[in-house]
């Protein structure tokens, strides 16, 4: 008999594009991963309302985010959008339930977030959705039983949170249900902007700091050309972030012979920031073009697409919905007839 493979789980946020940064930080991972564990991936639309948001934009980000994940790698069959699986919320009902008041005002995620939103507008509004956030993410986990949970390091106190919930879950039922998920912190390259080498690649901060996955080949030439290298002279000792920052993109993107003898270069001081500049440009035009294809030829059978993912959250269903019927069970709440 071949042993259950073990479980992963991971979610995002539908939050427009993917660039390099999330790729190589994330979702390449999660396309690895597929093939040695049993994966489901979440796109967490539920999780999308916890911040004030357009509502006319939601569906549209959520089904983006989709067919961006499905062009990056996903497979189908692993992916499923989280409202469609209403179980999510209800288990994370009970959770509230699991979960003391004094553990979640410890939170930093939602102290940072809280903070950060009333700094930026007048009508500064934090939803009890927000507070609630970690306790939902711990019903995304658990829900399916995941034995790992591949996500970076930010995320570590919330999987704290998750094991928390379970072992009171389990200790007020008696028993041992809930097995803990463990983080998975496969080694992901940490990639900064380009244009500010010392902030991460990220959205927030503007166009300049992110280059998305879908970009076309002027775009992505153009940003890293003029990506930012050395202040002054270059200091053979102590690779500036910049470069640094370049040399990654390459090796993340599997260019690491090329990568290896620009390297050479550098430490021989014969090495110009311009190969080495074009040199990953090629890289990423390379993984941009096979992404924008295969994200064309999805949106040609949008219909299809969207049907099949409905099918595949339908299937993933099942399992949320038998765990549910047994914490249902063993929280003495009544259990519908199926
Ligand atoms: N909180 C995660 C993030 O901001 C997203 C997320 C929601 C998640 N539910 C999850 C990640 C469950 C892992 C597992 O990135």
């Amino acid at each position: 008999m071949t042993e259950k493979r073990k479980q992963v789980l991971s979610c995002i946020q539908p939050t427009g594009d993917i660039h390099f940064g999330n790729y190589f930080g994330a979702i390449k991972n999660w396309v690895n991963l597929q093939e040695e564990y049993d994966c489901v991936y979440g796109v967490v639309d539920y999780h999308a309302m916890t911040m004030p948001y357009d509502v006319k934009k939601l569906r549209t980000n959520t089904w983006d985010m989709v067919f961006s994940l499905l062009a990056a790698g996903i497979k189908p069959d692993n992916l499923f959008v989280q409202s469609l699986i209403p179980e999510h919320a209800e288990l994370c009902w009970i959770f509230n339930c699991f979960t003391s008041f004094g553990w979640m005002e410890r939170m930093t995620q939602f102290k940072d977030k809280s903070s950060l939103s009333a700094q930026k507008s007048k009508d500064s509004f934090i939803s009890v959705g927000l507070f609630d956030y970690p306790i939902l993410q711990a019903a995304d986990i658990l829900i399916y039983k995941a034995d790992f949970v591949p996500v970076g390091k930010d995320q570590t106190q919330h999987l704290e949170l998750t094991r928390d919930i379970a072992h009171r879950l389990n200790n007020s039922v008696g028993k041992e249900y809930f097995v803990m998920p463990e983080t998975l912190y496969t080694e992901t390259p940490n990639i900064r902007s380009t244009a500010d080498p010392s902030r991460k690649m990220s959205k927030s901060a503007g166009e300049k700091h992110y280059i998305g996955i879908f970009s076309d080949e002027a775009r992505i030439r153009k940003q890293v050309r003029s990506a930012v290298t050395d202040v002054g002279e270059p200091d053979k000792e102590n690779m500036s972030e910049g470069v640094a920052n370049l040399f990654e993109l390459m090796n993340a993107g599997d260019a690491k012979s090329t990568a290896d003898n620009l390297l050479q270069d550098y430490k021989a001081g014969s090495l110009k920031y311009v190969d080495l500049k074009d040199a990953v440009g090629n890289v990423l035009v390379e993984l941009a073009q096979k992404f924008s294809t295969k994200r064309a030829e999805l949106l040609e059978n949008k219909r299809e697409v969207k049907d099949q993912i409905k099918a595949s959250s339908e299937v993933i269903r099942k399992q949320a919905k038998e765990t549910l019927r047994e914490v249902k069970d063993l929280t003495g709440l009544l259990i519908p007839k199926s």
